[in-house]
């Protein structure tokens, strides 16, 4: 009986330049290379999911779109990367969602998100949604969705036994009610540092204190990612930190998406935590490797590749 895996969340298509520099206010500053990339968070994850995953997981995409060509574009990444999308709605209230993207010279991006029909997901969708999550493993969610519908859908998720990963990104204060809806948390350091109310990054330089913390706010388990120094992992028995592979970075946009989609697939396949954390961190390296969201994840075969290395 294959697993299967839910992702709920944005799809956008993603407009990319690279700059030497990313602009300061005020600042005009000439690019290099226009490019059209599928993305979204949601939509990264599930792609991931995708191309990750050996043949004994399914994974399904819940989302929503416009009436336009993105939207057919956006579908058909998903597809290619065998994504089932019978769950992603079109809606006419609104355009599909895109993304701004600058990425400079170091791999740094600088992204705008115009979220479209993405924010066409009232609560009350929810309900209708729960065929879609029902003898799911795992189910993703990122906060591109609006935060009523997260909630809602993890609520369903944990009625219907399905184990939740959160990436809190783009951060936003999270209620101990939503929280406690969460298995596996996978903040950035910057995530980290604005759940527990504490600006600037000293707040979080302790990686053990940090997911100590957060735990204490209602979650089962933390990952705080760690960019190039990798991730620390705590789940009040267990704290482990896994490095990061050494890559050239190009363009870091969907890292921690990449980083996602590969820890559901691993924890589906029943690895370990240190075996899943391995694998996800050597997927998100692989895609740090190229320019763009979708465009940059990698397959198993190259991640295994870099494994065995
Ligand atoms: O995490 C990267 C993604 O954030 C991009 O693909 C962009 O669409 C924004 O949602």
């Amino acid at each position: 009986m294959p697993s299967h895996i839910v992702v709920l969340g944005s799809l956008n298509m993603d407009f990319v330049v690279k700059v030497d520099h990313l602009p300061a206010p005020g600042e005009t500053v000439l690019g290099a290379g226009f490019q059209m990339i599928p993305g979204g968070k949601g939509a990264n994850q599930a792609c991931a999911v995708g191309r990750l995953a050996g043949p004994g997981i399914v994974v399904r995409m819940v989302g929503r779109v416009g009436y336009d060509m993105f939207a057919d574009h956006l579908k058909a990444s998903l597809s290619a990367a065998g994504v089932d999308v019978a769950y992603v709605h079109a809606t006419r209230a609104q355009p599909t969602g895109v993304a701004l993207i600058w990425v400079d010279r170091n791999g740094q991006n600088s992204i705008v998100v115009a979220s479209g029909a993405n924010h066409v997901f009232p609560a009350a969708d929810v309900e209708g949604l729960r065929g879609a999550f029902r003898g799911a493993s795992y189910a993703l969610f990122q906060l591109e969705t609006p935060l009523p519908a997260v909630a809602a859908a993890l609520k369903l998720a944990r009625e219907e036994g399905v184990r939740t990963i959160l990436d809190p990104a783009p951060a936003l204060p999270l209620s101990r009610e939503l929280l406690e809806l969460v298995d596996v948390l996978t903040p950035n350091e910057s995530e980290a540092a604005l759940l527990l109310g504490r600006p600037g990054a000293d707040g979080v330089s302790d990686p053990a204190e940090t997911t100590r913390a957060l735990r204490a706010m209602g979650v089962r388990s933390v990952i705080l990612k760690l960019g190039a120094r990798g991730c620390f992992y705590d789940d009040g028995e267990v704290q482990v930190h896994s490095p990061a592979f050494d890559v050239e970075a190009v363009d870091a946009t969907a890292a921690g998406d990449t980083f996602n989609g590969a820890l559901a697939v691993a924890l589906a396949e029943g690895r370990s935590w240190d075996d899943s954390l391995r694998f996800a961190n050597a997927a998100a390296g692989l895609s740090v490797t190229k320019l763009g969201a979708q465009a940059s994840i990698p397959t198993r075969e190259e991640t295994e590749c870099l494994l065995s290395k």
